[in-house]
């Protein structure tokens, strides 16, 4: 996990490290800090908790330099501490590192640095690559005329060294104005401006300075200088990178006037659907298109079952997917943790299509799933966010989500994309297959259009939500309930509670309450429960009435229930102490409108107890740590 920065360049350094360092944050903020050189000399600024609290250390001891490092931390190895912050120094307080990832060996080598003489000051294990490289850099050698070659050359010989995965920046007092960039799991971007070189952790940290951008591959190094950036593989052989311009524009990543990203995120909801529906569907209305699957037709036509694996949020897209691609293309599908997945020797062929959900498409556990799909010759489809992202290059054809950057750690608009990314993913596999008639397939593709507007129609009830959160302020736990597509949105509704507001909350199948945690019912414990109705779907009024009955069950026991339902609604209303009303939609499509009132719950609830909405304790937005 974390976020790593560096800048080279002729601007004003610190405010460029720190600006960016913001941007990163949602990749951890247990702790940030700076390393810049000015005048030959390695000048570091490290503070424990959030970014803010490094901004006023700043204030009080300035720092100035012509380049440098910054970091953002979720702590791995040692406790969120001043001491364990990055950047970490070799023995000399010359040489500086920041690094994102795990170095595993890093006991081994550690043993062996101390018995060189190396003297520690933290249990981190980025501090033992700060003295591999200080233990490597030796003279320069006389083909060396640059001092950069040095450095790289050391970097080079500590990496030999190191197992595990990485992203690091490192910079040396004595080797001017040069950064050397790793990458080795991790992602790594270069940001290409006039006489001006960055590095980062992700595009975000660079939308003011440039949109110029090249991602390091994995076993790549890049050594950036004022003249330019010159990359090359772990063994020495240069490589040309491949340069793209960045469309997302710099706004994007403001708060735009909202209080909080999480916030403007649930209020982005809309357009960000429509953006993915016009992205993938033809301007007729009647099919579905996926331009960046590069997998052949006929390969699609022959898979026999699916596997979509994801993580947190994510996981929860997966699970109403199992429901929309085994209803709609009939199709075997399981949703799966990534981070079970891969130890349960699953059985995979070339006929299971594994597809990975995942917002930033850096989530280890999912990488780590789709690895190890694609050893065992299961063709991968990804799901994702982000452009450039580890996950769209390892697999073999990706339905981008074009919800727009994702800043709030509780993933909001990127949720409701992938779960009508899965909709749409569902239609178009039983187009292919031969599952679905024209005039159907437009029918449903003409529901899914709608659902942004209906879904504007459940933001103006924010007021409404506003006031019921209040009530739930002092509430010790929660129960969120739903059956059928509605019960993956209790586990969603109920996570959300739990990350943002910090309130332990449960989402169960409306029918398995029976089983025991009825006993947990009295008059302190919320039930929400989800029971919309599509008046046109059997199953869907089945299902309502199924869970009609449980809501009367949790009743009889003194329960007070909150009902999400749809418009019109008549008999949840008489047994609910609440009720709140989303717009009709199909069966299938109903999820989208009924998470967003859970989003907005968790949200005011969260603001009412004054949580940190946008970074919650001991979370990070992006995971890549297994
Ligand atoms: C973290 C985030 C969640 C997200 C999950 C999976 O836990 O806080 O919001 O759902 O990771 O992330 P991904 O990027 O793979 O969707």
């Amino acid at each position: 996990m974390s976020g790593i920065i560096g800048y080279v360049g002729p601007r004003q350094i610190v405010p460029i490290l720190l600006n960016g360092l913001r941007r990163l944050e949602y990749r951890g903020y247990d702790s940030a800090g700076l390393a810049v050189v000015d005048e030959g000399r390695l000048e570091v600024r490290r503070a424990a908790g959030k970014l803010r609290h490094l901004e006023e250390l700043i204030r009080l001891h300035p720092l100035d330099g012509t380049y440098g490092i910054g970091h953002t931390r979720w702590a791995t190895h040692g406790r969120p501490t001043v001491e364990n912050a990055h950047p970490h120094c070799d023995c000399s307080g010359r040489l500086a590192v920041v690094h994102n990832g795990i170095v595993e060996n890093y006991l081994t080598l550690k043993g062996r640095l101390l018995a060189e003489g190396h003297a520690f000051r933290t249990e981190t294990d980025t501090e033992v690559i700060a003295h591999l490289i200080e233990a490597h850099l030796g003279q320069p050698l006389a083909s060396e005329v640059d001092p950069g070659s040095r450095l790289e050359r050391a970097v080079r010989a500590a990496l030999r060294e190191m197992t595990g995965v990485f992203a690091l920046a490192i910079i040396s007092a004595d080797v001017p104005e040069t950064i050397v960039a790793v990458r080795q799991g991790p992602p790594v971007v270069i940001g290409v401006g006039r006489d001006e070189y960055f590095v980062a952790s992700d595009v975000l940290a660079l939308l003011y300075y440039t949109r110029d951008v090249f991602f390091l591959e994995d076993g790549q190094i890049a050594t950036l200088t004022r003249q330019g950036v010159r990359v090359s593989d772990f063994e020495g052989n240069a490589v040309t990178p491949r340069l793209e311009r960045i469309e997302w524009e710099p706004i994007l990543v403001e708060k735009g006037g909202f209080p909080h990203f999480m916030l403007k995120e649930i209020y982005e909801q809309p357009r960000a659907l429509r953006d993915l529906l016009a992205a993938h569907t033809t301007s007729d209305g009647r099919r579905v298109r996926f331009e960046e699957i590069e997998m052949p037709e006929d390969h699609l036509r022959e898979v026999r079952h699916l596997r979509l694996v994801a993580c947190g949020g994510s996981w929860h897209a997966a699970l109403l997917g199992e429901f929309l691609i085994e209803h709609l293309a009939r199709l075997p599908t399981k949703a799966e943790y990534s981070s079970e997945f891969r130890y349960r020797d699953p059985i995979l062929d070339a006929g299971t299509l594994v597809v990975a959900l995942s917002q930033s498409g850096e989530t280890a556990d999912t990488l780590a799933a789709v690895r190890e799909a694609r050893r065992r010759g299961a063709p991968v489809l990804a799901i994702c966010n982000v452009r450039g992202a580890t996950l769209t290059r390892e697999a073999q054809g990706t339905i981008f989500l074009h919800a727009g950057p994702e800043i709030g750690v509780a993933s909001t608009k990127a949720f409701t994309a992938e779960v009508m990314a899965v909709y749409l993913l569902a239609l178009y596999l039983a187009q292919r297959r031969g599952r679905l008639d024209d005039a159907r397939a437009e029918q449903l593709i003409r529901e899914a259009w709608a659902i942004p507007e209906k879904l504007e129609r459940v933001l103006a009830t924010d007021d409404d939500l506003r006031a019921l959160a209040r009530e739930l302020v002092r509430a010790p736990a929660a129960f969120f309930l739903g059956r059928g597509v509605n019960y993956p949105m209790a586990l969603e509704g109920a996570l959300l509670l739990k990350e943002l507001a910090y309130v332990y909350a449960e989402g169960y199948p409306a029918g398995e309450m029976k089983h025991g945690p009825n006993a947990l019912i009295d008059e302190h414990l919320p039930v929400i429960a989800i029971n919309t109705r599509d008046p046109d779907s059997p199953l869907s009024h089945l299902l309502y009435e199924k869970t009609l009955a449980n809501i009367v069950e949790v009743k009889a026991r003194g329960g007070r229930v909150l009902g999400i339902v749809t418009e019109g609604d008549v008999e949840v209303r008489q047994v609910a102490d609440r009720i709140l009303e989303i717009p009709s939609a199909s069966y299938w499509l109903s999820p989208i409108l009924a998470i967003v009132p859970l989003q907005l719950l968790a949200y005011h609830v969260a603001v009412f107890k004054g949580c940190d909405v946008d970074q919650p304790r001991h979370l990070a937005k992006s995971v890549t740590v297994e």
